[in-house]
């Protein structure tokens, strides 16, 4: 029997988990490899009131694998981060406005780590209006292309920058953040990546800046018109927050994105993220 009752949100993307003891999250191995599987098949889970805490946020999370400190700081548990548009919460909040972009965790890393496996995200405040945090499968955008579109873009690559995503907010940078965003290195990805399960899915989002040895305008056009099709509304699914919620999606298999909330507005998440093992290959 399994160890988790699943009810699936949409067609293509997110299960509702419930009926689950919160106190045995952080404490039964076999309940952590159960999320994982439900994760791999749903790409979001959903666990409405659960009301974790940031410790047993942190304790659950060390089941699903390794947890990413390289944001720490921002919170007084390690392993949370807090995200919030209030700078007096954390002092990176400008970078977080980019999340109103659909986007992909982890393919522009500091340095040569793989995309982050998991996100755990749980409400604390939410927002009045807007702040759903939106969903849609990236393998379903895989395979939902014709056979010629597939065959065309088995081979293409994909420049990927901090600079692409950030511009989308802040179209004209100073000097100063122009030169913090390049700072980070860009990576190059295949547009197309082949999963160690055998699955394929599409890597696009705000960080996709232009296609290799395509003209910018046509492969900028592309990648557009994809993630166009990747998030249509019927392959979308939003979800709308309550305070307790916690949601975990699979950044290998995910696009997500918030809905535009107000900068002054309460809604705070903590977040969590368990490191990738798996390259975008
Ligand atoms: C994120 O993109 O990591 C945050 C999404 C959200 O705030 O809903």
């Amino acid at each position: 029997m399994s160890l988790l009752t699943i009810t699936k949100l949409t067609a293509s993307v997110g299960a509702e988990v419930t009926g689950l003891d919160p106190a045995a999250l952080g404490a039964d191995d076999a309940l952590g490899a159960a999320v994982l599987e439900a994760l791999e098949d749903n790409g979001v889970l959903v666990f409405p009131a659960l009301n974790l805490d940031p410790q047993a946020q942190v304790a659950f999370c060390r089941r699903l694998g390794e947890i990413d400190h390289s944001s720490d700081g921002h919170h007084p548990v390690p392993g949370i981060y807090p995200v919030t548009l209030d700078t007096s919460k954390n002092s990176s909040a400008a970078y977080l406005r980019a999340t109103f972009d659909w986007h992909i965790d982890g393919c522009t890393p500091t340095g040569d780590e793989y995309p982050q496996k998991a996100t755990v995200l749980s409400a604390k405040q939410v927002a009045e209006r807007g702040g759903q945090t939106e969903f849609a499968s990236t393998y379903g955008a895989y395979d939902a292309l014709n056979d010629a579109e597939k065959e065309r873009l088995a081979s293409l690559r994909v420049v990927h920058s901090l600079e692409a995503s950030q511009r989308r907010v802040t179209p004209d940078p100073t000097p100063e953040e122009l030169a913090r965003w390049r700072a980070r290195p860009t990576h190059e990805h295949p547009l197309v990546w082949t999963h160690r399960s055998g699955r394929k899915s599409l890597v696009l989002g705000a960080s996709a800046d232009y296609v290799v040895g395509m003209d910018l305008e046509e492969g900028r056009a592309l990648l557009a018109d994809l993630l166009n099709r990747a998030t249509e509304a019927d392959r979308v699914y939003s979800h709308d927050w309550s305070v307790g919620d916690t949601v975990i999606w699979d950044n290998r298999g995910v696009l997500h994105r918030a809905t535009p909330y107000d900068a002054n507005s309460p809604r705070e998440m903590l977040r969590t993220t368990i490191l990738g093992d798996e390259p975008i290959q």
